[in-house]
């Protein structure tokens, strides 16, 4: 099941394949003498709805939470006329246990280049924005100086390989953001990309149809544009001879998970980092394989399996497969970023509760009702049930909140509640009798003689 050689950690040496310390920033020269920019090459060597097509028929699926088609995505721009088109990158990476990206951005940035490149050609887009996430002081330096080096090598600017589009020179910036795990909603983002409060927008219109600037806007993830290259290289079928493929007859409507991914796993293992594997490897190959087993030999508890929004994996889920369509199988929301946080026999699962619901409640850019008074709500309830003082009534309570906070579609704007819900539903449900140890029994008032 492990994969034969790293595809996206080609240049970044990482177990088994290589070395951490062994680590330097990728430059354009070695980027290219290590085969990087043929998929460019051959991306321009086609037509823009060739790329698509290609990029459709390998069914990559975004790799920044929700997994939806990238070709698909790609093929939902309007027809061109004449104005502005953008590319957003989503490098905003603020989910909890989430770090993958920012590998790529450090030490490869030319593989995330070459992506965006080859899809400003493929959606014809005259200009990106590389969103970055405000902590990533380092990482955007090294973005920065792959970008200069990019214009200076006619990837981006006049005279660039790919050429005018709606009579511009293609521009690739990036622009910072602030902190706020909020912006990295994609309308968020854009909102903020803007020079507004990073408020999410009511969907639709769509980024496709009204995004940056209220243009035709293509917003990805790093991970899935670094990908892209690989995939023109490379071609359809060695993108599909890894991951999960859909259930033997399966109609082609029903999702699979192709293809290499990042995995990063922290919390009490022995080697906490970021990993290249094939989709599907289990949980347990993710601890016990790349993290090296439990931290002191303590037993597994229970694993977040990517990002704190998308619910826990409980001690039964050991064996969990990690592709895209784990939360049909496990009762979570789903594989998320593939960013697990491991507890052990020892953890407290109603301080992880608190400390989660802690989070989505300072988060909540507060716009719906919802959202914002039902996080605050789940805060503090699980607050007074850590410190001894729930009531028995509170679980079901919390159940209760937890629940119409997240009922998407339809009661809030963006995912945030969605993943509020999850993880705090998925952590009662899951260990309900360490959350009851915890509550003292309700009294009934009784009435006598009446
Ligand atoms: C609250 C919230 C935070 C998000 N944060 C990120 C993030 O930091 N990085 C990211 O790529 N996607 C994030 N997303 C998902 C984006 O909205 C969007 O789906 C993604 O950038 C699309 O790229 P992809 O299709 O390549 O995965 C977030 C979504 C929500 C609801
Ligand atoms: S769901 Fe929450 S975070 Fe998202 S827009 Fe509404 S209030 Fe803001």
């Amino acid at each position: 099941m492990a994969l034969d050689a790293p595809i996206l950690t080609k240049r970044i040496p990482t177990p088994p394949f290589g070395d951490i310390a062994d680590r330097k920033v990728v430059s354009y020269d070695q980027f290219v003498a290590t085969g990087g920019y043929a998929g460019l090459d051959k991306a321009v060597s086609m037509t823009p709805a060739e790329v698509i097509d290609l990029v459709k028929a390998s069914e990559l699926r975004g790799r920044g939470g929700a997994g939806f088609p990238a070709g698909l995505k790609w093929s939902f721009l309007p027809p061109e006329d004449g104005g502005q088109r953008f590319l957003t990158v989503n490098a905003d990476e603020s989910e909890p246990g989430t770090f993958k990206d920012r590998l790529m951005l450090e030490f490869d940035p030319h593989l995330l280049l070459e992506g965006i490149a080859i899809c400003m050609h493929a959606c014809r887009l005259d200009t990106a924005y590389i969103y970055i996430r405000g902590e990533y002081h380092l990482q955007r330096k090294r973005v920065q100086a792959a970008i200069k080096e990019a214009y200076d090598n006619k990837i981006f600017g006049p005279g660039s390989k790919l050429g005018q589009i709606n009579g511009r020179d293609p521009q690739c910036f990036d622009h910072r953001g602030a902190g706020a795990y909020i912006c990295g909603e994609e309308t968020g983002l854009i909102e903020s990309l803007e020079g507004k409060r990073g408020w999410p927008r009511i969907k639709p219109p769509f980024p496709a149809v009204a995004g940056a600037f209220g243009r035709p806007t293509i917003i990805n993830n790093v991970e899935t544009l670094a990908m892209v290259g690989p995939i023109m290289v490379e071609g359809v079928d060695w993108f599909k001879s890894m991951g999960v493929a859909r259930p033997e007859g399966a109609p082609p409507t029903v999702p699979a998970s192709y293809g290499p991914k990042l995995f990063g796993i922290s919390g009490l293992v022995n080697r906490p980092g970021v990993y290249e594997d094939q989709l599907g490897i289990t949980l347990k190959e993710l601890i016990e394989v790349h993290g090296q087993g439990m931290r002191n030999g303590k037993k597994f508890k229970g694993a977040i399996p990517g990002g704190i929004s998308m619910g826990v994996l409980g001690p039964d889920q050991y064996e969990a497969g990690l592709d895209f369509d784990i939360g049909k199988k496990y009762a979570c929301l789903g594989l998320g970023t593939a960013g697990a946080i491991v507890f052990d026999e020892d953890t407290d699962m109603v301080s992880v509760a608190r400390n989660i619901a802690r989070f989505f409640a300072h988060e909540s850019c507060g716009q719906c009702t919802p959202c914002r008074e039902g996080t605050g709500w789940m805060y503090k309830m699980l607050t007074r049930i850590e410190a001894g003082n729930g009531r028995t009534k509170d679980l079901d309570l919390l159940l209760e909140i937890a629940g119409s906070i997240g009922a998407m579609p339809g009661t809030t704007i963006c995912g945030l509640a969605d993943g509020a819900n999850w993880a705090v539903r998925t952590i009662v449900n899951k260990y309900w009798d360490e959350f009851e140890s915890r509550v003292k029994p309700t009294l009934v008032q009784v009435t006598v003689g009446s």
